[in-house]
This record gives structure tokens, sequence and C-alpha cells, in this order.
């Protein structure tokens, strides 16, 4: 072995074993108001999953006072990335006394989560009928599996129109689902799959509820008003032309479903039966 055999054979760095079952290291945490945060982490390669889908994600708990054993403290998170993507991304609330979100939110870069790989959900193209336009309703965290439905070439693929409308109690709860948006006017892929200047067919709607924004006001009332349709210069929502995907709080979902079953005259879908809308709650901690 010469001189210079000896420099190149530095030793090895050990590579860092994962330590929990099903264990992904967190590649970004960035946190947005002091109530929400995105992180992404490696995806696993097995993993194959739909664009609105969720996955259980989460941390060991802490360990039984008596018997020190400790168990898997999971949750369900959509996914926000897209099918397509190398990373995984998921846009989550912190609850202060929440079991899991509590320690979720001290997250940082090099950390391991706990990622089951069975992606599951209703939030799929697959379980709505071709139509002319889609509407993606969210309030708060709920803008996640739109994350990944916004970066699926599907969504335009298949719809002429895409209305985006996320509610959230302040201006700042919003800029994650806004930053989003901005960055498709100049995400490469897409542009290059569905064409230059694509996102022009989308038309975004924020609202807020307690602070003071552009425009104000819950969705819901904003429809019922027909407030929201002339905004947006469009129609109100119609069985011919119309799909759409609801996910937020519960009360927010049941409302939504009232005003499209009894109101629009949609009818809801799922992966079994394909129809004009689905829903699906945002979880909570
Ligand atoms: P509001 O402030 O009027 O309750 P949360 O953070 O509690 O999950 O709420 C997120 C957003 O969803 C808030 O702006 C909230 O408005 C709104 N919201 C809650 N319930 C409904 C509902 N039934 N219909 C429409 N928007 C709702």
């Amino acid at each position: 072995m010469n001189e210079l055999t000896k420099v190149t054979e530095a030793p090895a760095v050990e590579a860092k074993k994962p330590v929990l079952p099903d264990a992904q290291t967190v590649t970004e945490v960035k946190h947005w108001t002091d109530r929400l945060f995105s992180f992404k982490c490696t995806r696993p390669a097995s993993l194959r999953f739909r664009s609105g889908e969720f996955v259980m994600i989460g941390l060991m708990g802490d360990p039984h006072p008596e018997t020190g054993k400790q168990k898997p403290l999971l949750r369900a998170y959509s996914i926000a990335s897209p099918s397509w993507d190398e990373e995984m991304e998921f846009y989550s609330i912190k609850v202060q006394d929440g079991p899991l979100t509590s320690k979720l939110q001290h997250i940082n870069v090099g950390d391991e989560i706990i990622l089951r790989p069975k992606p599951v959900g209703t939030l799929v193209h697959d379980a709505l009928i071709p139509g002319k336009r889609i509407w993606f309703f969210a309030t708060g965290t709920g803008f996640a599996p739109f994350a990944s439905l916004l970066r699926e070439p599907e969504t335009y693929e298949k719809f002429d129109e895409v209305i985006i409308t996320h509610t959230c109690r302040e201006a700042g709860e919003l800029v994650y689902g806004a930053e989003l948006i901005e960055s498709l006017k100049h995400d490469e892929l897409l542009n290059e799959v569905i064409g230059e200047g694509f996102w022009k067919k989308i038309k975004y709607y924020p609202t807020t509820t307690r602070e003071e924004s552009p425009k104000m006001g819950r969705i819901t009332d904003l429809m019922r008003s027909g407030e929201a349709f002339e905004d947006l210069g469009v129609e109100p929502l119609n069985p011919d032309t119309d799909r759409a995907m609801i996910c937020g709080n519960l009360a927010f979902n049941l409302e939504l479903k009232d005003l499209f079953e009894n109101t629009y005259g949609l009818e809801e879908g799922a992966n079994s039966k394909p129809a004009h809308y689905v829903v699906e709650k945002a979880f909570l901690d």
C-alpha cells in the first residue's frame, strides 16, 4: 500500500442505523406560526401512494412507568408531497398538550420518525368521476392533501379548472398554502409535463375568520351568500361539471356535505364507487 492509497482510504463513516421500527430520517423542518409546522423526511424505498392519501406517522411514546416498555405513538397524517416526490412532506398543527404533536413539534433535521408504509384515503382522483372543474375545500391543516394534489400532474390532466379554497382563523395560517401555490409557477416537472403556464388553471381563494385579511368569512357562508362564486367568476357547483374534495375540521366537513347534497345535488364518492365529491377529516392531536 503506497502513501496515496493510505490517504484515499480514510475510515468509512458508519451509516446511522435506524433504531425505530419503520424509521425515516427528518430532512427539513419549517415552523410557520406558533400553531403550525411542516417537515420532510426520507421516503421508504418500497412506498407507493396516490396523491391525497394519508399514512400513520409518529414517535416512540414515553416508557411505561412500571415496565419501562415504549410503544409507538402514531397518528394519521395526510401526505403533503406528491406521489412522484423523492421525499415525504407533512403539515401539522402543534397542540401543546397533545400526546404526539407536543413532542413532534420539536423534531430536528437528522432525527428519526416512525412512518408506517401503508397509505390509504378517499381524497384520490380514483374516487371521482370525470368532470370539468375540481374544487379543493380546506380549513387549517386540511390543506395538506391538496398540497399533494396541487403538485400531481393528474389533477391538471383531468380538469380544465382547479379551485382551492382555504379558510383559517388568522392570516399567518394561510402562508404555507400561499407559498406552495406560488411555487407551482416555477415547478419544472409540472411546467414540462402539463405545459408552460399550467398554473393559470388554478383559482386560489383564501379566507380568514378571526383576523383581518383581504377576504373575511367562512367559505360555507361565502358560498351560501353567493359571494364566493361572484369573487371567483364561476357558477355555483353543478353535478354535470364540478367535482370536489373536502378536508377540514368535522363541523366544516358536515356543513359542506349538507350544502353539496341538499343545495348543489352532488353525490359522495368512494374508491369502490366514484361519484362527484369525497371528504376526509383533517386529523387533530
Ligand atoms: P371560525 O373561526 O369561525 O371558527 P379550527 O382552527 O378551529 O380547526 O378552524 C379552522 C377554520 O375553519 C377557522 O377559520 C374556522 O372558523 C373554520 N370553521 C370552523 N367550523 C366551520 C364550519 N362549520 N364551516 C366553515 N368553516 C368553519
